[in-house]
């Protein structure tokens, strides 16, 4: 082993070890007074490159002056939370996160590196800038949670570029200054746990539910003919119910999120019989198909089919069902419910809808023609006329018995 790094050059297993051995450096992105992603760990870089004669590997630690770079955020309106680091002779390195409301994950890691820099990359045939980047990380931990990851674990980011972290500690979407106490871990680091069963016997204490979230915002989705008429207006909140197996529980669960109106846009189509809406948001795809029935002059919601790549699944979720008839209501009118309706696509996936009112077909001047209303909501409507219409009775038979026996009471005095 020892011979094979002198012979290669650079002894990269001694140099590993150094890297290992160094202190987790710790950055952090304030936007304001306020924090919201620190993250302590410990990188090394293991890259191919080609030489005069031949190809080399280098590899290199994240030194600890590298140093939080001006293309960092804290995330806005289209913009994800982002740690950039700059280190060295021009390199960058970047993890850019993304969230689903109950969990965040690192979306996009990416490193530059600067093959002039000949420290790093000695007889380096080429001097470019190259850069590359995955879409695909393990990091991912609860919001309001720290990620966890002790072991060294890597990660690919291109056929000839690896990097290695270990001793991570990091937050994003942080709600304050430091990391939190509660703590995602990652799958490897309970691994070792679990290796050593030398604890007393624990009662496996089962994962707690994950409560339901609040109800959704409305969303206000439209979508727009060629000639810039609005042909379908939907108003809505949205709640997805997915059945899947669970990552971070290590078990099947029901996870129900809710589609942030400002983080999703509309597409679709409108014709008929048939008039689509797609609502994508960072992590979900979702289709409605309507269908008007020129016989009976209805539509209804035909169909409905999901593509989510959440944190927590270990695949892409895909589901759809072609045969449905929710929603239906006359052509020329809109469908209201104001209720919440649960509307099944398969088992495995239902959705459920918060003050809801659309129409797909027949828009006029850019509203919503006349409601018809769900039978919840009438029924809802129908309790307080029939309540008070019983109270009215009452009252009336009061006042009728009162009246009857005032009369008889006059008459009684009479005959005296
Ligand atoms: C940051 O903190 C300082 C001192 O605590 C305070 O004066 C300043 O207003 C704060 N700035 C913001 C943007 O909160
Ligand atoms: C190295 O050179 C080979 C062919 O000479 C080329 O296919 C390959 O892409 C180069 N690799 C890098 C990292 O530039
Ligand atoms: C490439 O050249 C350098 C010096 O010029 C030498 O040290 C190295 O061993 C050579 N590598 C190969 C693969 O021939
Ligand atoms: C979306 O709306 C929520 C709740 O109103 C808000 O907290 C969040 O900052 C908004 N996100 C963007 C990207 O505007
Ligand atoms: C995270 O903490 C903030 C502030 O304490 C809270 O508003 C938010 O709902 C929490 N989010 C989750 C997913 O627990
Ligand atoms: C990166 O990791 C892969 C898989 O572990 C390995 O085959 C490859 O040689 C590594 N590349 C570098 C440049 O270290
Ligand atoms: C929905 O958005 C349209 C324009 O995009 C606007 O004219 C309409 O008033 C909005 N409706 C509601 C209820 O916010
Ligand atoms: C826009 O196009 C639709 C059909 O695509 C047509 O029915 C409608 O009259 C057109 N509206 C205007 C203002 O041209
Ligand atoms: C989600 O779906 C499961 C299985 O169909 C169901 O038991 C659960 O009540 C649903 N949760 C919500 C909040 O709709
Ligand atoms: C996940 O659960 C299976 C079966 O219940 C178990 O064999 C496995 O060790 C668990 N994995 C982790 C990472 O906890
Ligand atoms: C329209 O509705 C009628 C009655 O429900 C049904 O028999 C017919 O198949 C429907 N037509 C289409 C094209 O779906
Ligand atoms: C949503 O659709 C877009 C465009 O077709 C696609 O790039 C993306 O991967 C899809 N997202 C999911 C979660 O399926």
């Amino acid at each position: 082993m020892v011979k094979q790094c002198f012979a290669a050059g650079v002894c990269w297993t001694l140099l590993l070890g150094c890297v290992f051995a160094a202190h987790a450096v710790t950055f952090e992105v304030t936007e304001g007074n306020s924090t919201c992603i620190k993250a302590e760990l410990n990188a090394s870089f293991s890259i191919s490159y080609n030489t005069t004669n031949g190809t080399s590997v280098t590899v290199f630690a994240l030194p600890s002056s590298a140093a939080v770079a001006n293309g960092s955020s804290c995330g806005a309106a289209g913009v994800p939370p982002e740690l950039l680091l700059s280190f060295g002779a021009g390199h960058m390195f970047s993890l850019v996160f993304s969230s689903d409301g109950r969990l965040y994950r690192v979306a996009n890691m990416s490193l530059q590196y600067n093959l002039s820099d000949t420290s790093t990359f000695p007889q380096s045939s080429s001097a470019g800038v190259v850069s590359v980047m995955t879409n695909v990380s393990e990091i991912s931990a609860r919001l309001n949670s720290t990620y966890r990851c002790l072991s060294s674990t890597s990660v690919s980011l291109d056929a000839g570029v690896n990097v290695t972290f270990a001793n991570v500690r990091m937050e994003a979407y942080m709600t304050s200054a430091n990391l939190s106490k509660d703590e995602s871990v990652c799958s490897a680091d309970q691994t070792t746990t679990t290796v050593a069963p030398t604890q007393s016997p624990k009662t496996t204490a089962a994962p707690s539910p994950v409560p339901p979230p609040a109800a959704p915002e409305r969303g206000n989705y439209t979508i727009t003919n060629g000639n810039g008429t609005v042909c379908l207006l939907a108003l809505m909140g949205l709640q997805l119910n997915v059945t899947h197996f669970s990552k971070s529980r290590n078990q099947t669960v029901n996870e129900v999120v809710n589609l942030q109106p400002n983080r999703t846009t509309a597409s679709g189509s409108c014709g008929v019989p048939v008039a689509t809406l797609t609502l994508a948001e960072d992590l979900t795809n979702l289709t409605f198909t309507f269908t008007l029935n020129s016989t009976t002059q209805k539509f209804h919601l035909s169909a409905v089919s999901v593509s989510a790549f959440w944190s927590d699944m270990t695949d892409r979720f895909v589901a759809s069902n072609s045969s449905l008839d929710y929603l239906q209501c006359s052509v020329g009118r809109s469908y209201m419910c104001s209720t919440e309706q649960m509307l099944g696509v398969v088992p495995t996936f239902s959705i459920n809808t918060f003050r809801l009112q659309l129409q797909p077909f027949n828009v006029t001047a850019n509203k919503f023609s006349a409601a018809e209303e769900c039978r919840v909501d009438r029924e809802n409507m129908l309790i307080p006329i029939i309540v008070g219409a019983a109270l009215a009775g009452l009252v009336l038979i009061v006042l009728i018995a009162y009246l009857i026996g005032r009369k008889r009471t006059h008459a009684g005095y009479q005959t005296i």
